[in-house]
C-alpha cells in the first residue's frame, strides 16, 4: 500500500510545562541521538509497572526517526520529553502506533495525549486506508484511544502478521498469549477502522487537524460518495 506525503505535519504542536516550552513534532534523522534514552526509559517503565513490552532496540527506534514514522516531544533546550512510532503490518492493511512513552518528569500534563493525536494523524496521512490498532494494559492509553475513535475488539480482528506477534516474545506474558492460542492475553486490543467511521458518520471525524491537506479531504469526500452510491 502506497505511503502518502506528510509534509503538512512539519510544524510542531506546543505545550507549556512549568514555563518550559515542549515541542511535539514529527521525528527525523537529527533525533537519532535520543534513541538510547528512549529505549532505556521504555524498559525502565515496563519494569516499574511489572508489565510486558515488545522490546525495541535503539537502532530500530532510530530507523523510525529517519523514515519519518515517529513523533517526538522535546523541550526547547533539547531535553527529551516523549515519543511514539508507527509500524505497518500485513502489507499496510494494519498500522500500530507503538511504544508511547513520556519521560516521568513530564507525565500527567497532557504530553502523551498530544503525541498520540499527532502520531494518529500522521498514520492517517501516511496510511489512509489502514486499520489502526493497539494492544495495551494501561488505562491512560485506553482513554486516549477511545477519544480518537478506537473501540475494543477481540484479537481475531487484529493483523495475523507473524512478525507483529513475534514482537510479543519479549513480553513477560508471552506464555499466556501462546497458551491461549494467540486469541487472548492480558492486553486489551483496540481498533480504529477508517471505513466503519465513514459509514457511521457519513464523514470521517479523525481527519488530520494540523494544516490539513485539501487533497486528503477530497479523497475522503469521494470515498463517502462512492460508498453512498454503492449502497
Ligand atoms: C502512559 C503514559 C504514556 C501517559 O503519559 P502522560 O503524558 O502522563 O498522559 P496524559 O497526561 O496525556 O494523560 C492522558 C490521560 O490518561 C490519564 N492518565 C495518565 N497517566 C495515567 C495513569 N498512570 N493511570 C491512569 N490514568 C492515567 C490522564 O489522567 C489523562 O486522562 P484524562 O484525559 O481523562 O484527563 C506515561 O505514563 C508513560 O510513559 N508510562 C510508561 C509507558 C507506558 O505505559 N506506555 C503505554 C504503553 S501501551
Amino acid at each position: 500500500m502506497a505511503e502518502k506525503d506528510n509534509s503538512s505535519l512539519k510544524s510542531p504542536a506546543i505545550l507549556l510545562f512549568e514555563q518550559r516550552k515542549i515541542l511535539i513534532r514529527e521525528a527525523n534523522a537529527g533525533d537519532v541521538d535520543y534513541a538510547t534514552t528512549i529505549t532505556d526509559e521504555m524498559e525502565a517503565s515496563a519494569k516499574a509497572r511489572g508489565t510486558g513490552i515488545a522490546k525495541r532496540s535503539p537502532d530500530y527506534v532510530a530507523q523510525k526517526m529517519r523514515e519519518g514514522k515517529a513523533v517526538i516531544a522535546t523541550c526547547e533546550d533539547g531535553a527529551w520529553v516523549g515519543f511514539c512510532y508507527i509500524e505497518a503490518w500485513g502489507h499496510g492493511k494494519f498500522v500500530a502506533n507503538s511504544g508511547l512513552i513520556v519521560s516521568p518528569a513530564f507525565r500527567k500534563s497532557g504530553v502523551a495525549t498530544q503525541i498520540k493525536r499527532r502520531v494518529f494523524n500522521l498514520s492517517r496521512i501516511k496510511f489512509p486506508d489502514s486499520k489502526i490498532f493497539g494492544l495495551t494494559t494501561g488505562l491512560a492509553v485506553m482513554k486516549m484511544n477511545s477519544e480518537l475513535g478506537y473501540t475494543p475488539v477481540t484479537y481475531s480482528e487484529l493483523t495475523d502478521d507473524e512478525e507483529f506477534w513475534s514482537g510479543c516474545r519479549s513480553c513477560v506474558n508471552y506464555e499466556i498469549l501462546m497458551s491461549k492460542d494467540r486469541k487472548n492475553c492480558l492486553c486489551t486490543a483496540m481498533l480504529y477502522d477508517p471505513l466503519k467511521e465513514t459509514k457511521q458518520t457519513g464523514l470521517t471525524l479523525n481527519k488530520p487537524t494540523q494544516a490539513e491537506p485539501s487533497k486528503w479531504v477530497f479523497e475522503r469526500l469521494f470515498q463517502n460518495l462512492r460508498e453512498r452510491i454503492s449502497r
